[in-house]
């Protein structure tokens, strides 16, 4: 079965002093919201904690993606207040990664890893087959508005190659002119911050995206 295809608006890119409603906004045109948590340690930029994701009021499901040096430790404070959980492979040995996944599966959400640009599918392999979702970034995690990294998506292509047939999310760089690109490649989930919050009509932007999968 092919998997579903979803637009995910990432708030990093949305006004933070009116969330709600700027969430209120993008909720009829897109299918999920995707939730930036930065540490300053993993990645140079500081975002948002379990306080705020406590308080987005959506009927959407809520992707949260862990750029934090200690997911164990704080994936319990969000599980109760969204529906997935990505972390970044990379961070652990093949050995703590297999524990990683099982500890974050029993908290009742979907668990996916992501993957820096420079890294490697093959960090994914001790795990691959408990994974609801791969993340793959196109872009170094750290900052909204940066330009898509095409190779990039040659890691989509080697996983659906292989047979991995869970959801791959592409995130960074999203965008009309980029976004059939990943689609091609074997991506379902669009990851999109600027190509949508960046934009004075949000559901024109959405439109935009969809439309350019279409072609
Ligand atoms: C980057 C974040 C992305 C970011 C995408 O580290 O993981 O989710 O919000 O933003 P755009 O779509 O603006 O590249
Ligand atoms: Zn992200």
């Amino acid at each position: 079965m092919k998997s579903s295809i979803r637009i995910s608006a990432s708030i990093l890119s949305a006004d933070f002093g009116k969330l709600n409603s700027e969430i209120q906004e993008v909720e009829p045109f897109v299918d999920m919201l995707h939730v930036d948590v930065m540490d300053g340690h993993f990645v140079p930029n500081l975002t948002i904690g379990p306080a705020v994701v406590k308080c987005i009021n959506t009927k959407l499901p809520v992707d949260v993606h862990l750029m934090i040096s200690d997911p164990g430790k704080y994936a319990p404070e969000f599980s109760g207040h969204c529906q997935m959980i990505s972390f970044h492979a990379e961070l652990f040995s093949r050995e703590k990664l297999a524990a990683m996944v099982k500890q974050t599966k029993k908290l009742g959400v979907k668990v996916g890893l992501a993957l820096n640009p420079d890294k490697p599918i093959s960090l994914l392999e001790p795990v691959i087959d408990k994974l609801d979702y791969i993340l793959i970034m196109s872009v170094f995690a750290g900052f909204g508005g940066q330009k898509f990294i095409p190779e990039t998506i040659e890691k989509i292509r080697a996983l659906r190659a292989r047979g991995f047939s869970g959801d791959i999310e592409v995130d960074g760089g999203i965008n009309p002119d980029t976004i059939h690109l990943a689609y091609e490649a074997g991506a379902n989930i669009f990851v999109a911050g600027n190509a949508i919050f960046g934009q004075a009509d949000r559901k024109k932007a959405v439109r935009l995206l969809r439309q350019s999968l279409m072609h």
